[in-house]
């Protein structure tokens, strides 16, 4: 192929997996789209498919294995990997994603990705157990971070007969995912070039952390929340260029460089110093988890025990921040609430988005394993006003969450300032 019609290089990796044979699909249609298509494949997935059938489609040396004596190439693995414009792996078995979480190189294919500056897309394919394992999705949520993307596993009958997630996604989808992506790239859109400054210009003011209330000088009523969720946000949200304020709890991690931090310990210090900061604001986060009920009144001296076998609080309510900041809030304020649930989870969090009048509710059910206080990890699911379909995302690390979160606030705020 002449140099004026090859638009991108493409390395393909192709590894020991059932789908292994999508991948001549995925190279022909790469091919038809002017990409120049090397191919790189792990042993097991020569079990699968001959790389003779690769050499015959790409007509040249398919790579396996550097040290094999008829290798063209004495450095193999730098040569291919600094060549491409982008590694692309169909499919991505298990034990692969396990080795580029991890750092292992132990054959041709996982040292192409420790050596590669192109970026790597892949698209797994394994059975629905290997798929949910915590082990695997530990190490999907780590790829993530370090900037892989991925083309989902689609849910279907699987080779072993089973249904669920673990199938790959269809040829004509990878090959246009890898294509968009190539494009992007090239025209160094933000998209494509990490998350960029995209929140330039937000003001964004978040809740983070669990309040306190007091019952005397030396007694509260608490709960769990770490601050892990809001810090998180809040780091994203100033990494991608917003002015980010945070009204802080009690928490019991740092809060990252470039944001300012305003105390709120108890619920209505939270919500005096929330009223203070919110002028101007473009966005609000509530990711705080704030107490409902608070004691009527405080006890100026430590309460004694006095040989009371109980005794009773009397509570009252606290004002609910995020509904105060909905309904007085200023044009062009997005609001965003959590739903910490334990049950019928998609359920309350809806009703909490039409009760609070807000636009988006990230709900997570804080039972599940890997979820909700205290964790590196949630599970979500983001619901936003106007669109019927709830967006269930798998574990993943709350900074990685943080990225979901603002990525749909901006979808949101840029299709309202569209119409
Ligand atoms: O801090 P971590 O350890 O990382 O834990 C994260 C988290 C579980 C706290 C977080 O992901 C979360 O779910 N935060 C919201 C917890 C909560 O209080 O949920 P809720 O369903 O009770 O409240 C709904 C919403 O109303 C929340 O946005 C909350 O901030 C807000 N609220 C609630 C009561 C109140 N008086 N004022 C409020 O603003």
């Amino acid at each position: 192929m002449s140099d004026e019609k090859m638009k991108f290089r493409v390395g393909l990796g192709v590894t020991g997996g059932i789908a292994a044979y999508k991948a001549i699909e995925v190279l022909r249609l790469l091919q038809k789209s002017d990409c120049e298509v090397r191919v790189a494949m792990t042993k097991h997935a020569t079990e699968f498919i001959s790389p003779l059938t690769f050499r015959a489609l790409t007509e040249n040396y398919v790579l396996v294995d550097d040290y094999e004596p008829d290798n063209p190439d004495p450095i193999a693995h730098i040569n291919f990997s600094q060549e491409i414009d982008l590694f692309l792996v169909v499919p991505a078995t298990a034990n692969t994603l396990a080795k580029f979480a991890n750092g292992i190189a132990d054959d041709f294919l996982t040292s192409t990705y420790l050596a590669s500056t192109a970026p790597v897309m892949v698209a797994p394919a394994m059975n629905t157990t290997m798929w949910d394992q915590p082990a695997t999705q530990r190490n999907i949520a780590n790829l993530r971070e370090d900037g892989v993307y991925f083309v989902e596993p689609v849910s279907g009958e699987l080779a072993c007969k089973t249904v669920g997630t673990g199938k790959l996604e269809d040829v004509e989808n990878i090959a246009a995912q890898a294509l968009s992506l190539l494009t992007k790239k090239k025209t160094n859109s933000p998209e494509a070039i990490g998350k960029s400054q995209d929140l330039n210009g937000q003001k964004i003011l978040i809740t983070v952390g669990g309040t306190r209330e007091a019952i005397d000088p030396v007694r509260f009523i608490s709960n769990h929340s770490s601050g892990k969720m809001g810090f998180a946000i809040a780091e994203a949200a100033a990494k991608r260029g917003a002015e980010v304020t945070v009204v802080s709890g009690i928490t019991t991690v740092e809060p990252p460089d470039g944001v300012k931090v305003v105390p709120g310990i108890s619920a209505e210090e939270m919500h005096t110093s929330v009223m203070r900061e919110l002028s101007g604001k473009t966005i609000f986060i509530g990711a705080a988890a704030v107490a409902d009920y608070r004691p009527r009144s405080v006890a100026d001296a430590k309460i004694k025990k006095e040989k009371k076998d109980s005794m009773s609080l009397d509570l009252e309510k606290t004002t609910d921040i995020l509904a105060v900041v909905s309904e007085n809030r200023h044009q062009g304020l997005t609001v965003v609430g959590f739903a910490a649930e334990t049950n019928n989870v998609v359920d309350y969090a809806r009703s909490k988005l039409e009760k609070k009048n807000l636009d988006m509710v990230v709900a997570n059910d804080i039972t599940k394993k890997g979820a909700g206080f205290n964790t590196d990890t949630n599970i979500a699911t983001i619901i936003v006003r106007g669109n019927p379909k709830a967006i269930d995302l798998p574990i993943m690390k709350k900074r990685e969450l943080a990225d979901n979160i603002l990525d749909e606030v901006l979808k949101l705020k840029t299709a309202r300032k569209s119409a």
